[in-house]
């Protein structure tokens, strides 16, 4: 049959099982397995109704993303899967689909085919392609509306969110969850159904007529909100509509061009950079995936503000029991009642139930002192951001914690080995750093100190995957890889503002590019009593002569931190919602004024491009000196904490999409009009493109 699809027998049903370890995709040799499969139970007489199922831990996880990269580049032709498929609808014996796992992308649209589709309870099912920048592309925006209607296919197509086992049994999609054995279930299924007419799903049109007009008018502004920038969930309801309109051939069609222009779009390779990007970060060069890792079964908080809270949350959610210790009884009970509080947001929204909340808040322990530290497997310090306190609060632990235990600071941008020299075991000191709200972004950043030992970083990197976080390593530097990088990124929506944008016209700029918030509504989300106190512990490193921001200091010293004080570059209601404030226009002006700097219009393309630029160039150096292992660990990070678009790929992979020589070119202008001490062009950046090559194409190399 094919290496990849196996058929046997069990009496007078034909089971054919997708063997294509880890998740069971459609590669090259399961769709012609499949299809031959079909044919063998055909021909055989004993056969009267056929199982499909998939082995391992999964049903189909979709088409196998790796050849889309090499049918970009022209290494591979197209090859439609949808004939295949329709193989199987054209079985003369019926096709029961077993599913686990995930039915997802051409798995859902392969479960489609069958005549028939059941389902283990825990089992999900799937269009993801929207995630990767595409569509559906063998059937599945003809065949979902038929079975889920119009509505769910729309939604689950432009989305790509998927729907749970019961669900799917609601909608008509599938028809039956099996609990107990699946095969057996299947097989049972098989047998009840096998001598009824033969239903295919090509020809079921009840659910299509159904369709309300205002249905897909409503998922396209949903998408265009939502999916803001992105071309493929509007595509995949196109699709959906010429389901609505054409015979399932001529919607079959229509199907594949939209396929095709989102297959070579920047979108999809983006996306799918993305994709393999999210796994690539977990992969240390020089830490093999043997390393031994510390078992963390308890862990401990120091600090209960915006960001201990929200890190002991990520403990108590993942049912790992925490303590967290404050230095006052007002500062603990403040922030318990804060971590109750989301707790109860998310219960009224409906996320989680009443049970969970107190099963999670009865794993915290708040406390005062460092009772019952001795037993904790991992410590994390998130106090204030200062040296002195830092150091007085690591000796403490250091003497306290048990040997293997963990000693993690939340710093986010001081030295992590100054840190550790006050601990008698630097090996066992490492940097967590999390981001803000804690509880819900999804970025960690390990940060690996000179002393550090592999088998911490190890343990770092996957109490991270715990956690429900996208762990990325960084070296030791100030602000590591995430805040060393954004740094000249708001210097220049700063410089901006005093050289004649508004702050709403430099928001909306990074906004429209694709950023999930504007530079200084960043600024006043996060605080910008923060950064003021970054820039005091770092003032001595200041060059002088260098050109400094001047509104930021200015905005602190009349006590404008932003939201968290409802004033900040904008001004903000009970609701936080912004607006334009006429004081910071006039502070801005009259400092510029003051400075001697002349105002002028400036184009949302040249925010653009030194804000963005500004961070290609930093990356490029935190490359070069080793602070990130690869291109993409840049990448990741911006996209997972700081709201870079998904669909642009991060910095270093928009810059390549630019030309890496376009984006050379305007960093040289702006030195020459900025200066070579903000402006200076990273050295990697001009050895890359005097080379011809891409931050991409350096691969896990650092480029020198
Ligand atoms: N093709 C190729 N490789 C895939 C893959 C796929 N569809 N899905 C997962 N993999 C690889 C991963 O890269 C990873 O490889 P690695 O071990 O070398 O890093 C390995 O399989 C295991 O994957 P995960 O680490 O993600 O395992 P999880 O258990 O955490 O998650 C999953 C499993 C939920 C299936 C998740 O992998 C996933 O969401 N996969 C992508 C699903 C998807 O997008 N399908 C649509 C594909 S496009 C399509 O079908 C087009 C069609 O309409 C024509
Ligand atoms: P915060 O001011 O909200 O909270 C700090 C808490 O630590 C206070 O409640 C304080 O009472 C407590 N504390 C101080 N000394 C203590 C001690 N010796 N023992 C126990 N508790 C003590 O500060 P925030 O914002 O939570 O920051 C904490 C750390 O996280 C800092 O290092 C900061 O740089 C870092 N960080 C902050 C982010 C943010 O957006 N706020 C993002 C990522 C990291």
């Amino acid at each position: 049959m094919s290496e990849l699809v196996k058929f046997t027998r069990e009496d007078d049903v034909a089971v054919v099982t997708i063997d294509n370890p880890p998740v069971n995709a459609l590669s090259p040799g399961v769709p012609e397995g499949l299809k031959a499969s079909i044919q063998a139970a055909a021909e055989e007489p004993q056969v009267r109704a056929v199982v499909i199922i998939g082995a391992g831990q999964t049903f189909i996880a979709g088409a196998d993303i790796r050849e889309f990269g090499k049918i970009v580049s022209g290494e591979k032709p197209r090859l439609s899967l949808l004939p295949y498929l329709n193989s199987i609808e054209d079985s003369p014996k019926p096709v029961v689909v077993a599913i686990h796992g995930t039915a997802f992308g051409g798995g859902l649209e392969t479960a489609m085919s069958g005549h028939y589709r059941v389902m283990a309870p825990s089992a999900q099912a799937g269009q993801p392609e929207v995630k990767l920048g595409l569509i559906p592309g063998a059937g599945g925006t003809q065949r979902l509306p038929r079975l889920a209607g119009v509505s769910k296919a729309a939604e689950m197509c432009a989305f790509g969110e998927p729907i749970k086992a019961q669900e799917a049994l609601a909608l008509g999609l599938v028809d039956r969850i099996i609990e107990g054995d699946l095969l057996e279930g299947a097989i049972a299924f098989a047998r009840e159904v096998a001598d009824r007419p033969i239903p295919k799903t090509r020809d079921r049109n009840d659910k299509l007529r159904d369709a309300n007009p205002a249905t897909l008018a409503q998922a396209r502004e949903q998408a265009r909100k939502l999916k803001r920038g992105q071309r493929a969930p509007l595509a995949a309801i196109d699709a959906i509509e010429a389901a609505t309109k054409l015979s399932f051939e001529e919607g079959c069609k229509r199907e594949a061009e939209f396929f095709n222009e989102c297959l070579f779009s920047t979108e999809s390779k983006a996306l799918i950079y993305a994709f393999f990007g999210e796994r690539t970060v977990s992969k240390i060069p020089d830490i093999p995936k043997e390393t031994k890792t510390y078992d963390i079964r308890r862990a401990a908080v120091i600090g209960a503000g915006t960001m201990g809270g929200g890190i002991t949350m990520n403990f108590a959610n993942a049912g790992i029991p925490v303590m967290v210790k404050e230095t006052a009884q007002d500062a603990l009970d403040r922030g318990m009642s804060n971590i109750r509080s989301n707790y109860a947001r998310t219960v009224e929204k409906g996320r989680l139930s009443q049970a969970g909340m107190d099963q999670r808040l009865a794993l915290i322990t708040p406390q005062l002192s460092y009772n019952g530290f001795d037993e904790a497997d991992i410590v994390i310090e998130a106090v204030f951001e200062n040296m002195a306190v830092k150091k007085q609060v690591f000796s403490e632990i250091g003497q306290i914690a048990k040997r293997g235990c963990i000693l993690a600071s939340n710093t986010s941008s001081l030295d992590i080995d100054e840190i550790a020299s006050v601990t008698r075991r630097p090996e066992m000191v490492v940097g967590t750093h999390f981001f803000s709200p804690a509880n819900v972004m999804r970025l960690l950043e390990v940060v690996r100190g000179k002393a550090t030992a592999n088998e911490v970083i190890a343990t770092c990197m996957g109490l991270g995957k715990k956690l429900n976080k996208v762990a990325v390593l960084a070296r030791n530097c100030r602000g590591f890889i995430g805040n060393r990088i954004v740094g000249p990124y708001l210097r220049e929506a700063h410089f901006l503002v005093e050289e004649g944008a508004s702050v709403e016209q430099v928001n909306q700029a990074l906004y429209d590019f694709g950023m999930a918030m504007g530079p200084l509504a960043m600024d006043d989300l996060t605080g910008l009593d923060v950064s003021w106190a970054i820039r005091q512990e770092f003032k001595r490193f200041d060059k002088p002569g260098v050109r400094q921001p001047l509104v930021p200091d200015l905005l602190c010293e009349l006590r404008r931190f932003g939201q968290k004080s409802g004033r900040g570059w904008s001004k903000y209601d009970e609701n936080r919602k912004p607006s334009p404030d006429p004081e910071v226009a006039a502070l801005i002006e009259n400092a510029s004024r003051e400075a001697g700097i002349e105002r002028r219009a400036i184009s949302n393309e040249e925010i653009v491009e030194r804000c963005v630029y500004a961070l290609v160039n930093e990356g490029a150096q935190v490359l070069e000196e080793g602070i990130a292992l690869r291109a993409v660990d840049i990448d990741i990070t911006y996209l997972y904490g700081y709201g870079f678009p998904a669909w642009r790929g991060g910095p270093m992979f928009y810059a390549d999409t630019v030309g890496l020589k376009n984006v050379l070119a305007r960093i040289e202008e702006f030195e020459q009009q900025h200066g070579p001490e903000l402006w200076h062009p990273a050295p990697l950046l001009k050895r890359l493109v005097d080379s011809g090559r891409t931050f991409e194409g350096m691969g896990a190399a650092q480029g020198k």
